[in-house]
């Protein structure tokens, strides 16, 4: 199988809305060899994160648009013009087997449109480039509707935010506190040569100066560690749950947090885990092998409650389903699946969880709000409004030096080789 077929088949999976990166690479990449991993990575992540401008120039360059049933001949397209526009392989090179991968496709009429759009390319590319660099969607490399919701909601931010999005994420680390601490571990990925910085936020938090394979991290396997970005290690000592206290992690999935919370505070009476995704919980029990803790899984709605018995939680941690407008750079597909409708869906489903849990929170005790979005309809004002209609929550203000206050909750910003970007509000139920 070559990589340029793989990448097209992640490429069309997506945009026949029948997969993300998330859920399509995997498999291509068990049919190649660990040598065109990098290569594959680069073709899929790069494609997806300036499919804004790669669909504007493929638009200029096709004169009639393609059918659906022809998605894998537009990714070909699509795929083509990133290695020509982004990628140091000789254009000759990318052409030819780009081209090539129409054979495989079983469509040898898309031979001469490929080659004669990539051709077209190379020749037009200065003058496309400057027609279009006019145009937001092309400039910023944004769907519209994002870019017009960045700006709305956050001006003096929203450039700074979408260059972030187009930037490589980096790869951070979380230290397993109960095996020993950060300096220990910083001084194993020392002497195994591997450059990092500490994070500055999070006490157990570990950035390193270039991702790798986690197998290559020392004691990864044994559960000295795990990968996990920085603003999300936030959460843990934001709930701080107490000895003997009973915690429920309400949207659990891979079970980052869940573990974070279990490390830090290992003498719980109880933590219940839950989701609503089978597969993903099968995640969260190999995260909790690993690591060598345990708690219980419980595949259920969140915004139902017939899964609870009655027992009211000490701390609840809502990492709630989101647009994921926080970690783009990490998940460039969103600038494609996702569209401006789903932000108020998502804020809908949000607002039903978390007033489907409130009542199993005890007087007194805590909720956590997160999402990994920066769009205030499903963070600040989500938070405001619950708190407007609901007399026993209250907002505990979060002093911290990380993100900037809102007018509820703090939001944080993806950051230059730092945190993604992030939303928590701390909530308390009123005794009585
Ligand atoms: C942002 S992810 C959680 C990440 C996780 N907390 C971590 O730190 O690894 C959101 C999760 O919510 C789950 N989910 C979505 N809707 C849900 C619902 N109604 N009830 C329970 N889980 C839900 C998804 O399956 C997904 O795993």
């Amino acid at each position: 199988m070559s990589v340029r077929l793989s990448a097209t088949r992640v490429l069309t999976a997506i945009l026949k809305h029948d997969g993300s990166l998330a859920t399509s690479l995997p498999a291509q990449l068990e049919k190649l060899s660990e040598s065109e991993h990098s290569l594959l990575r680069q073709l899929c992540y790069g494609s997806m994160r300036y499919y804004p401008q790669l669909q504007l120039l493929a638009e200029q360059l096709i004169s009639k648009p393609l059918k659906r049933k022809d998605l894998d001949v537009q990714a070909l397209v699509l795929l083509g013009l990133y290695q020509l526009a982004y990628l140091r392989i000789p254009a000759h090179a990318a052409i030819s087997e780009t081209v090539q991968v129409t054979a495989k496709l079983k469509k040898p009429w898309a031979k001469a449109l490929v080659n004669g759009v990539l051709r077209n390319f190379q020749r037009q590319q200065a003058s496309l480039e400057q027609q279009l660099s006019v145009r937001q969607e092309y400039s910023r490399a944004h769907p519209k509707w994002l870019i017009k919701a960045l700006r709305q909601a956050w001006p003096e931010q929203a450039n700074e935010i979408m260059a972030q999005n187009n930037a490589q994420a980096p790869m951070s680390l979380r230290v397993n506190r109960l095996r020993g601490n950060r300096d220990d571990y910083a001084q194993q990925l020392q002497q195994a040569g591997i450059d990092f910085e500490l994070c500055r936020f999070s006490s157990d938090g570990i950035t390193l100066a270039q991702p790798r394979d986690v197998n290559q991290l020392p004691g990864f396997t044994e559960g000295l560690v795990s990968v996990q970005d920085e603003a999300a290690q936030l959460a843990a000592a934001l709930l701080a749950p107490e000895p003997g206290e009973r915690v429920l992690d309400a949207c659990a999935a891979p079970g980052g947090k869940t573990c974070h919370l279990l490390e830090q505070q290992p003498d719980l009476a109880g933590c219940l885990a839950l989701d609503m995704s089978e597969l993903r919980l099968g995640r969260v029990r190999q995260n909790l092998d690993r690591l060598a803790l345990d708690c219980e899984l419980l595949c259920a709605d969140a915004a139902a409650s017939d899964w609870w018995d009655g027992q009211p939680f000490d701390r609840i941690l809502l990492d709630a389903p989101c647009s994921a407008s926080g970690v783009i750079r990490r998940n460039p597909d969103i600038k494609y699946l996702r569209q401006a409708e789903d932000i108020a869906t998502l804020a809908h489903l949000q607002g039903q969880i978390l007033r489907n849990l409130w009542p199993m929170l005890k007087p007194g005790g805590r909720l956590l709000y997160a999402t990994c979005s920066v769009l205030p309809q499903e963070n600040a004002e989500q938070i405001s409004g619950f708190i407007a209609d609901q007399a026993d929550a209250r907002e505990l203000t979060l002093e911290a030096n990380w993100g900037i206050a809102c007018s509820a909750g703090r939001q944080l910003f993806p950051q230059p080789d730092g945190h993604d970007g992030f939303y928590y509000a701390l909530l308390e139920k009123t005794p009585g």
